[in-house]
């Protein structure tokens, strides 16, 4: 953790107590620790711990002349490493997962692009309630990282999940979250992934889609990040956000698409998770004029064949081809003699089969058979998240050998 910056936000809980251990952890680790204190959080623990602990100030207040002075909001937000919150209370919970920010350590939250670690603490019964449990579920879709809560007795005298975890647990969450960025079996790789459905303009308000929710390619490229892979994520229109610590490259149409994926290379790897749009509208009209509606008269489309994304890259000369290059094949029926007609016609090094008759398409889970030259593999049905865990692992396998 030498000269490594996090950024220690205090929630109001009692569990507050601890963190003043968990900056003792992160100052002996060789850490520079800044605290934000949230109004609450200072009714359980005073500034002046706080500030003698980390040897800095304690940020306390979004509209204190002196602190902006000091240091802006934003830029507090910036110069962390990492950002940890410790407690995380349902209340800040529920102000991420909201986006809210009416205060230093809610607008901090909303303000950064860094890692976040959180420790929640509460009582049990709010720590189930469905308000939190959907709040918690938001914030891990977001890319948070969590740690905790523990099981056992709590200050108010009820039992169960709720307790903080220990800050040396939350120390070690920490460094590995830190370490995984520098030192995991991806580091130095560039890895680029496309991800989500394309929108394919019909005229200035209309477009063709596709079901893609875009889950299995963000869990991707969060699972390589994790590794400790230089990520870029090119994404179609998606409605979930974009994973932490990857650089996120937004597109609407297969043409952006492909010419981003360009523009990315030079890459180590290559995986290509997006639904893209195989035929676009041949737009005969004005690109910029809504097509009217005329009674009893259907408007006909012609459509135009969109790149092969895949196949492009897979065909590139050696010196510009990613070494490993990476395709899926989405099949409603006939899947695994569609998936290795695919996996000639394309060209790629590997190629996942995955059924999408059911809701696999926008749904939490995915079965796939892995097509690669050692044979094909299937993988038991499981989290979108263990796919990606699963697939990040082999690439790291495989970019590890010479
Ligand atoms: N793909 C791509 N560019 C396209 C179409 C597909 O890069 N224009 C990629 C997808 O990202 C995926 C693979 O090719 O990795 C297979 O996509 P899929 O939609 O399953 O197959 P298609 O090639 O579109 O063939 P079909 O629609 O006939 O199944």
């Amino acid at each position: 953790m030498n000269g490594k910056s996090i950024l220690l936000i205090i929630g109001g809980g009692i569990a507050a107590y601890k963190s003043l251990e968990l900056i003792r952890l992160f100052k002996k680790s060789g850490a520079n620790v800044r605290a934000v204190l949230t109004k609450a959080g200072a009714e359980f623990v005073t500034p002046l711990s706080v500030s003698a602990l980390t040897a800095e100030p304690v940020y306390q207040d979004l509209f204190d002349l002196d602190d902006e002075a000091q240091m802006g909001h934003i830029q507090l937000s910036r110069i962390a490493d990492l950002i940890v919150i410790a407690p995380a209370t349902a209340d800040l919970m529920a102000k991420m997962a909201h986006g809210l920010a009416n205060d230093l350590a809610s607008t901090v939250l909303l303000a950064t692009d860094t890692k976040v670690l959180m420790a929640p603490a509460m009582n049990v019964r709010m720590w189930e309630h469905p308000a939190t449990q959907r709040n918690l579920a938001q914030l891990e879709a977001d890319g948070i990282t969590r740690i905790g809560p523990d099981e056992g007795d709590m200050a108010c005298g009820e039992f169960g999940f709720g307790r903080m975890a220990e800050p040396e647990a939350i120390f070690n969450a920490a460094r590995d979250l830190l370490a995984g960025e520098t030192t995991g079996p991806l580091s130095g790789k560039h890895i680029l992934i496309t991800s989500g459905p394309t929108h394919e303009a019909i005229d200035p308000v209309r477009y063709i889609a596709n079901r893609s929710s875009g889950r299995q390619g963000a869990a991707i490229a969060k699972a390589l990040a994790s590794l400790g892979a230089k990520v870029s994520y090119i994404t179609g229109p998606v409605n979930i956000a974009a994973p932490h610590s990857v650089t996120t490259i937004k597109v609407q149409s297969a043409q952006d698409m492909f010419r981003a994926v360009n523009e990315a290379l030079p890459a180590d790897a290559a995986i290509f998770a997006a639904a893209v749009a195989d035929w676009r509208v041949d737009c005969q009209g004005d690109e910029n004029r809504k097509i009217k509606k005329q009674k009893g008269r259907m408007p006909v489309f012609n459509f135009c064949e969109n790149p092969d994304i895949l196949a492009s890259i897979s065909a590139l000369p050696t010196n510009k081809r990613p070494p490993l290059v990476i395709g899926f094949a989405a099949e409603t029926d006939h899947v695994l003699p569609n998936a290795r007609a695919k996996y000639k016609r394309k060209g790629c090094d590997w190629l996942l089969a995955n059924d999408v008759s059911g809701d696999v398409m926008g749904g939490d889970n995915n079965q796939v058979t892995l097509l690669s030259p050692d044979g094909e593999e299937s993988w038991p049905l499981m989290s979108k998240d263990d796919v990606a865990k699963r697939l990040a692992t082999k690439i790291a396998k495989a970019l590890s050998k010479p």
